[in-house]
């Protein structure tokens, strides 16, 4: 009886022992993840594989918690490598479209992932319109302001410098601050006029600037679109109908600067004195950077993924002087 009993244990012990190694290497196997890397966007598809996506979300725009929850958790494990932050500097003042441009723009930022908007107001204080509709508009954003001088609101003379240069200077400050408690973050800068008409696309291109990055823009400089002309990967030139001796013939809108390109280069910035219209962002790209360091996007600059549109002043011809409505209403 007692040898039996000794058998069977011994037919069933290797069996015993496979069963328990088989578990074991079971659950030390790394799970297979159960959504598809962030990182993927669902609107990268294509050509050029992976990209970086304008939003962490779900395809259909919306938040999609489930899904944000477990890729914190997944996060832990595994960190994923940080995605910079686009801040694009606004200058804006008071007039009867102003909520309206501010709203299209607002539009296109919320869809982009990890965008802070800095809104520098042409004013002596700031206003009680844009302070409401930033509270609003649903993306992180900063509010600043500082008037033009009167003397430089004149036809012909360049537009928003003094609104410029507090949005660099809010940047500088704001990172030298994150710098001192070791908590740098990687960033790309861009100036995002109220008028112009901005691709979603447009944010995936300056995402990986790497110092200062270029690409075409159109409707401007009297021509359907202007460009960096590009050979082998690198700016020789520039495609342009107007003042094409310009050192770097490109609209406000047409380039992204690194965040460490703004730090190491404290002293950049929109110059009054001797500027003239036109020459603002040459003199501006002539203290940061060279024609030759230029990094075009936008498939070798050959995609307008921005517009120079600007808007028809209204006609308010027919509004009351007497008999002004009942309600106030803010436009
Ligand atoms: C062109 C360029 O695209 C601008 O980047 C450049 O600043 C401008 O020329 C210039 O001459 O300085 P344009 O469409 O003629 O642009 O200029 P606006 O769109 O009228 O102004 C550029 C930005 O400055 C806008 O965001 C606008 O809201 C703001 N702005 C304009 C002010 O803050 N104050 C003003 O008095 C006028
Ligand atoms: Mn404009």
């Amino acid at each position: 009886m007692k040898s039996m009993l000794f058998s069977r244990f011994f037919i069933l012990l290797p069996w015993i022992l496979i069963v328990i190694i088989m578990l074991d290497v079971d659950t030390r196997r790394p799970a297979p993840p159960l959504t598809p890397r962030p990182y993927f966007s669902p609107y990268a598809g294509g050509r050029g594989g992976a990209r970086i996506p304008l939003r962490r979300s779900r395809p259909d725009g919306r938040p999609g918690r489930g899904l944000e929850k477990l890729n914190e958790s997944r996060s832990q494990a595994q960190p994923e490598p940080q995605l910079p932050t686009i801040y694009a500097i606004t200058p804006t003042y008071s007039r009867p479209v102003q909520k309206a441009e501010l709203t299209r723009l607002a539009n296109t930022f919320r869809q982009v992932a990890q965008l802070h908007w800095i809104v520098v107001e042409d004013a002596a204080a700031r206003s009680e319109l844009v302070s409401r509709f930033l509270a609003r508009a649903g993306l992180p954003s900063t509010h600043l302001h500082v008037p033009t001088p009167r003397r430089y609101k004149r036809p012909g003379l360049p537009r928003a410098t003094e609104q410029r240069n507090a949005g660099l200077a809010w940047l500088r400050q704001r990172h030298q601050h994150l710098l001192l408690h070791q908590r740098a973050q990687p960033g790309v800068l861009f100036f995002a006029d109220d008028d112009n008409t901005y691709s979603l696309e447009l944010f995936q291109e300056m995402r990986t600037t790497r110092k200062v990055s270029v690409w075409p823009v159109g409707l401007v400089g009297g021509r359907r679109y202007e460009r960096p002309l590009v050979k082998n990967g690198r700016v020789v030139g520039w495609y342009t109908g107007w003042r094409a001796d310009r050192p770097f013939a490109i609209d406000m809108a047409g380039f992204a600067v690194s965040l460490q390109v703004i730090l190491s280069n404290p002293k950049a910035v929109f110059k009054r004195r001797g500027s003239q219209p036109g020459m603002q962002e040459s003199d501006f790209l002539k203290q940061i950077t060279t024609v030759e360091e230029l990094e075009p996007k936008a498939n070798n600059c050959t995609k307008v993924l921005v517009w120079h549109t600007r808007t028809e002043k209204v006609n308010l011809a027919n509004e009351p002087k007497y008999h002004l409505d009942t309600v106030k209403i803010e436009v």
